[in-house]
């Protein structure tokens, strides 16, 4: 949080910013407050902390510190937030764990008014849910919470009130290496500066500076820094309309026209009030309050937010330089190019003036984005009109788009062809001519962006048309508009649109029972045990470990080549930088250079030849960061490009480029069974990758120990054994040597298995006598990565006129990327719930010039039910009967087999169905939504539910093995070390409660220090939802051993104190540390029989999602989601329904949001927040309700738990469904019935494209779409 001293209006300013873009020098003056500063647990935890923690909002706890201060930075200017403002001050802020809701719940206990009245902003309530059959309303309890009392708050340092106050009008100059920043003190002093160096930028926000310095390399030698210059900042009203100081933050400019509007008649500020709902849509809060006008409009973006309304809206600049002052306007002629205007390169903006508008004049503004909050727009507009008084003649109309071409555009043509509503007709033909855009545009979605050119002048004239009913009471059309066809109506009276958010508490199904002992932790909600730690800031990361004398830190150098071979490696100008040590190739490595996966080799750094861009071809050693990577920046890699390289499943099919092996599985008969059904469909389905975006990018650090090759790595891994085994081949030396220490993890849901092992051993080949640091950026981490495979299927399915499926057939693609990695096919879960007597499944894992994908989360199980989720809802679209009709009659019931022999009981599948359809109201909903879909011609709801069976543990048995080291020391603490490791999971807390129940102590008395190699050999990786099932045995079992040592002690004094019992056995030498281990099942898969047990058992849920589709822009909201799951009896509730609704919320973005774009020669184009969209605040279900399947056992499964960090990720394809459904309804209004494609993830483009509405019909792509486009998804 910045906090600064205005001298000019004598007050102080707290607000939260991104740490990234600030520059240092920026802050001369302001008071900076971390997460540290605000509270400790040495100390006192603040309220915010204390309550995001208790809440279980903080899973791997790295996203924890950014919550906290975003609240922070909020209640110090408002104390009692509304649940709008809790969601806007949190909207900038990610989290890939938790699914928000429980960081919302904990936040929403400091709102003054609590859920009661916020349930009304919601589109439906909670209220048709009954949880009185449970014996918890919550996870927390909220009276145990401390007061926040804000006159406890830091103080402004009085210091700097008195040196802001004190004028300083020389200039401010700091000189750094390679940079010069200036801040001048005076309106004189910038404008000279500018004229002797028009080159130098002017930093405001540093928005668009910042970015272009961090990730395009530009460097600037002179920066001109004018945040102390006042009249930058000032604002005068006119009778005319307003001057704003171009220096005036987002913000700031949005707070002042939210103070103007209620001062005039509503006529007068039209496009304040369409400004500041632009304004609240733009960047994020962060972003907005150093994000100044002038810059965002210097800026010139394409798709500037801002210069269409204030185009439309007839603004104009007053421009001051050192030939005098002049007015620009704003007006099609300002915008010259990508990032141009006409200004001249030592002109400074001062002001801006935005008019006030007249009567009868209206202004819109909308925009669509690929996720709601924080993105840029896909296409934004701005639009004005003036009718003559008392009439519907347009007098002056103007119209502008912005992600329609390099810069913000014009619709003269459009606008000369608007005479009245009468001639609107004829105007959206004008504008398909106008507004054209050639098939390979940059930034591609060509026909959806032409299409929301239209749908959004569209809902500008539905919206006037309202306006006009109101001021006339015209009659014709206007009256015909009910209400849900004014989908921008929905505002509070400052103009800005309503945030709606509500998210339900989720009810707790499971007590303990009576009988349990009030210390047995076992099945009760407890917080994770880092929880405080990480909401203050003191958990430590990989990179948080002090650097430490020597340290180097290395960076990566990769093939910017999908296919070539290395002719020339030339490193002499990066040995030349400044501080750079040296450059390791792959000729550098002492030991094996290759690591093996499945049978094929994969070299650690590219020999020479490179196989896909991003691979790694060598790395360069150097004393900071900053010198590795300039050292890295000035390597030179010459290339002969090979041949043909394969980047889309089909290329790699038609060349058969695939890894072996292929699998194949049958039951039944499928080819003789396809003869005797009612009817056959055939259909296909793509489906995207996913990135894991795991808030701690890969992170290591190789430290030598000085004697005997022996090394000490601090790596961010889920399998610790592994990066010790692969960096001792690496070095050539024996396991031993090497001792890997993993703290926690910042998330890692699969990329942290077998990537990191590689990075962690290229690392340790740059060690020699001294400290080794690899840190990813995140755009490296997107680039040499990978993620989930991009699937394409093809099905064929016989199914009666019933709607009984007796026979399918499935074939699976994956896209595996140029290496085999985890590519295993995974054809084992294509039935997901449903017993299809002949069913046959064939896949084949791709091998393509595209960075090698790896495990995710769910390994493969997502993809695969796809298909048959789609195939069935493709069933009932041409029998027309409904999708959850199909599921019923098709899902396994009674004793059952899977298609590969596995006896199982469906029993507990078919009781989260029924409860789910229960608890959603599912047949009410359904009525609910088709009287929706028929009272609504733009906008339609769809609903869905979907269950899921997912078996647990590893496939390959001899994964499934844990062991534990369990120590007491004489004190009566104990300390736990097993093989699980800590990445937010909560498998820690899960371990300690399983310790404290077996030793019969409080779980504070058991510490997890961390996972190391050197306490527990030989792990399995924290993978396959196994971790507690598999360490939490391990651990009883060493507990239970060493509680039994203690038995004659304890007998001999059955009412001493542990700490007694301990000591005495101490004194009687009896071992006070005990291994555990755990034997998992021997499971099996035998691919020749086709037939295996694959599977420990399964875990089963059902997800029901409904969902508001704006069929003019494709946006979503998902309005409620329920799911059932059966996790047997928890061992702690809160920690597994964070996983729950992490899960789901990770599938609700790889179904719905998360697109990745490669380019035609193989370049990811997403590489990092800005342009790959994870799911934020604003994604999550108004309602989310989880509920925990009562009566559940697991004879399975350590006390009767199951696994569940995977399972749910798949039920987030309940939106998708509940999307297609909305779609279906769409289309059928325009006559279109039956199956029809919709690819996942489905992006609002799809969704929009699919509905097949007036406008997307209107546009048709002219010649053969780009093959960037082909591309985006990598498929
Ligand atoms: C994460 C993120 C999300 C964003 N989302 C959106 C969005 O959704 N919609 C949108 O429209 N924008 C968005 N932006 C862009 C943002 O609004 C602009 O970058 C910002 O407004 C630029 O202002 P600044 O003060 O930070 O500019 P700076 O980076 O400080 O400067 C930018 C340029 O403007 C020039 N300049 C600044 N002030 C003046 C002046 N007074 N006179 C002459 N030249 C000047 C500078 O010389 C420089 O060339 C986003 C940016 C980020 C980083
Ligand atoms: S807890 Fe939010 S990213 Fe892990």
């Amino acid at each position: 949080m910045v906090s600064r001293y205005r001298p000019v209006t004598k007050t102080i300013t707290h607000y939260a910013a991104n740490a990234c873009l600030l520059p240092i020098c920026q802050l001369h003056g302001a008071a900076i407050t971390t997460v540290e500063g605000i509270g400790s647990t040495k100390t006192r935890v603040h309220p915010v902390q204390e309550r995001i923690a208790k809440a279980h909002g903080s899973q791997c706890g790295f996203c924890t510190p950014g919550m906290v201060m975003s609240m922070y930075a909020l209640l110090r200017n408002t104390p009692q937030p509304s649940m709008d403002d809790i969601a806007e001050a949190l909207a900038g802020n990610l989290c890939r764990c938790t699914g928000y809701r429980p960081i919302i719940d904990g936040c929403r206990t400091f709102c003054q008014v609590q859920s009661s009245s916020i349930q009304h902003e919601a589109a439906i309530t909670i209220s048709s849910i009954s949880s009185t059959d449970y014996c918890w309303n919550s996870l927390f309890d909220k009276d145990q919470f401390q007061p926040l009392d804000p006159t406890q708050e830091l103080i402004f340092p009085p210091e700097l009130i008195l040196t802001s106050q004190t004028p300083r009008p020389e200039p401010l100059t700091f000189q750094g290496e390679r940079m010069t920043w200036v801040s001048p003190g005076s309106m004189d002093q910038l404008v000279q500066l500018r004229s002797r160096h028009p080159g130098a930028p002017l930093v405001m926000g540093n928005t668009n500076i910042g970015p272009d310095i961090k990730f395009k390399g530009i460097i600037h030698p002179l920066i001109i820094s004018p945040t102390r210059v006042t009249e930058l900042f000032e604002t005068t009203q006119t009778p005319e309309g307003v001057w704003v100081g171009a220096g005036s933050s987002l913000s700031e400019v949005r707070t002042l026209l939210e103070n103007l509007v209620p001062q005039y008649p509503p006529e007068k500020t039209e496009l304040f009030r369409a400004l500041i709902k632009q304004l609240g849509n733009l960047g994020s809060q962060q972003i907005r309050n150093v994000a100044s006008l002038g810059g965002n409009i210097v800026s010139a973006y394409p798709n500037s937010d801002l210069n269409p309304v204030l185009a439309a809206g007839r603004c104009k600049l007053s421009v001051v330089s050192s030939g005098g002052k002049r007015e620009v306007p704003l007006n099609q002629d300002f915008f010259v190019n990508f990032g141009k205007t006409i200004l001249k390169p030592h002109e400074i903006v001062v002001s801006v003036f935005i008019p006030f508008t007249r009567k009868g004049e209206f202004v819109g503004a909308f925009r669509q984005a690929p996720r709601k909050e924080s993105s840029f727009a896909t296409v934004t507009t701005g639009m004005r009109v003036f009718f003559s008084e008392g009439s519907r003649v347009v007098q002056d109309i103007s119209i502008y788009y912005g992600g329609m071409g390099p810069t913000t555009v014009s619709a003269v043509k459009t606008c000369a062809a608007i005479w009245d509503d009468e001639t609107l007709g004829r105007a959206y033909e004008v504008l398909l001519e106008e507004l054209v855009l050639p098939p390979s545009a940059p930034g591609g979605k060509v026909e959806f962006r032409r299409s929301l050119t239209l749908s959004l002048l569209f809902k500008f004239n539905l919206e006037v048309l309202h306006k006009l009913r109101h001021m006339y009471s015209f009659t014709k059309n206007v009256n015909n508009l009910n209400k849900h066809e004014q989908p921008e109506m929905n505002k509070n009276k400052s103009g800005m649109e309503k945030k709606k958010i509500i998210i339900s508490q989720t009810p707790l199904p499971q007590s303990v029972s009576q009988e349990q002992n009030s210390q047995d932790p076992v099945g009760r909600p407890i917080m994770h045990r880092s929880a405080l730690s990480q909401a203050t800031g003191e958990a430590v990361y990989c990179d948080d470990l002090p650097r430490t004398d020597g340290e180097l830190f290395l960076a990566l150098v990769t093939s910017s080549r999908a296919h070539a071979k290395i002719i020339q490696l030339d490193v002499s100008e990066a040995l030349k930088v400044p501080g750079v040590v040296d450059v390791i190739t792959a000729k550098d490595i002492p030991g094996r250079k290759v690591r093996t996966m499945c049978g094929y080799d994969e070299e650690l750094l590219a020999g020479s030849e490179v196989s896909c861009i991003g691979q790694m071809v060598c790395g360069v050693v150097a004393d900071t960061r900053a010198h590795a990577k300039r050292g890295a920046a000035a390597v030179k890699i010459s290339y002969e490009d090979l041949p043909e390289p394969i980047f889309t499943i089909e290329e790699a099919i038609e060349k058969s480029s695939f890894f072996e092996p292929r699998r194949r599985i049958e039951r039944g008969n499928v080819t003789e069974a396809f003869k005797s059904v009612d009817q056959i469909y055939e259909g296909e389905h793509r489906m995207g990758g996913q990135e894991h975006f795991y808030m701690e990018t890969q992170s290591m650090l190789v430290v030598p120990v000085g004697e005997e090759r022996e090394f000490n790595i601090y790596v961010s891994t889920q399998w610790p054994a592994a990066t010790q085994e692969a960096v001792a081949q690496t070095l050539g030396i024996p396991s031993n040597r090497v001792t890997c220490h993993v703290k926690r993890m910042g998330g890692a849901f699969g990329g942290k298995v077998t990537k990191t092992s590689i990075l962690a051993s290229v690392t340790s080949v740059a060690v020699t006598n001294r400290p080794v640091r690899c840190i990813l950026e995140r755009g490296e981490d997107m680039l040499i990565t990978g993620g989930r495979h991009p699937v394409v299927g093809k099905y064929k399915v016989g199914f009666m006129n019933d709607g009984r499926i007796i026979a399918a057939d499935i074939q699976f693609y994956t896209n595996a990327g140029n290496t085999i990695d985890e590519s295993v096919l995974i054809l084992l879960h294509m039935d997901n719930a449903y017993n299809i007597p002949h069913l046959r499944g064939s896949g084949a894992a791709c091998r393509t010039n595209l960075p090698s994908n790896t495990a995710f989360r769910g390994f493969g199980v997502p993809q695969s039910l796809m298909f048959v989720e789609n195939m069935i809802t493709d069933v009932s679209m041409v029998l027309g009967l409904p999708a959850d009709k199909i599921r019923e009659i098709n899902m396994y019931r009674g004793p059952s087999v899977t298609h590969y022999k596995y006896q199982f009981n469906p029993e507990n599948l078919l009781r989260c169905w029924d409860q789910c359809k229960a608890k959603s109201t599912f047949s009410s909903r359904r009525t609910a939504v088709d009287q929706f879909n028929q009272q609504n011609q733009w906008k339609k709801r769809g609903m869905s539910i979907i269950p899921i069976k997912y078996g647990i543990a590893f496939g390959e048995g001899f994964l499934n093995q844990a062991a534990a080291l369990v120590h007491i020391y004489k004190d009566g603490s104990v300390l736990v070390t097993h093989g699980g490791t800590e990445m937010g999971q909560g498998i820690h807390t899960k371990v300690q409660q399983v310790a404290s129940r077996e030793l019969h102590i409080p779980t504070s008395k058991v510490y997890i220090s961390e996972t190391g190699t050197n306490t527990v050999p030989n792990t399995c990786p924290s993978a396959a939802s196994f971790g507690t099932d598999a360490n939490g045995m391990a651990v009883k079992n060493a507990c239970q051993t060493l509680y039994q040592r203690l038995e004659p002690i304890r007998k001999k004094n059955p009412k001493g104190l542990w700490e007694s019992w301990v000591t005495a056995a101490f004194f009687e030498k009896i071992s006070l540390s005990a291994t555990g281990f755990h034997r998992g099942p021997d499971l099996y898969m035998d691919w020749e029989a086709m037939e295996g047990q694959p599977y420990a058992y399964f875990t089963y849920g059902a997800c029901f999602s409904e969902v508001e589709l704006d069929c003019l822009s494709g946006d979503y909201r998902t309005l409620r989601t329920d799911i059932v799951v059966d996790i047997g009896r928890s061992v702690n509730p809160s920690v597994d329904i964070g996983q729950v609704e992490g899960a789901f919320m990770q599938g609700l973005g790889l179904y719905t949001l998360e697109e990745l774009k490669f380019s035609p020669s193989g370049l990811l184009y997403t590489r990092g927040p800005s342009q790959y969209k994870i799911p934020a605040v604003c994604d999550v279900p108004l309602s989310f309700n989880v509920y925990l399947l009562p009566d559940s056992y697991n004879p399975h499964a350590i006390y009767s738990s199951k696994g569940i960090g995977e399972p749910v990720v798949f039920l987030g394809s309940s939106v998708f469904y509940a999307i297609k459904d909305a779609v279906a309804a769409a289309r059928s209004q325009s006559g279109l019935a039956g199956p029809f494609p919709l690819d996942s993830p489905a992006t609002a483009d799809k969704a929009c494209l699919a509905s097949a509405s007036h406008f997307t019909q209107k546009v048709r792509v002219g010649g053969s779409v780009g093959r960037w486009a082909g591309l985006w998804v990598g498929l």
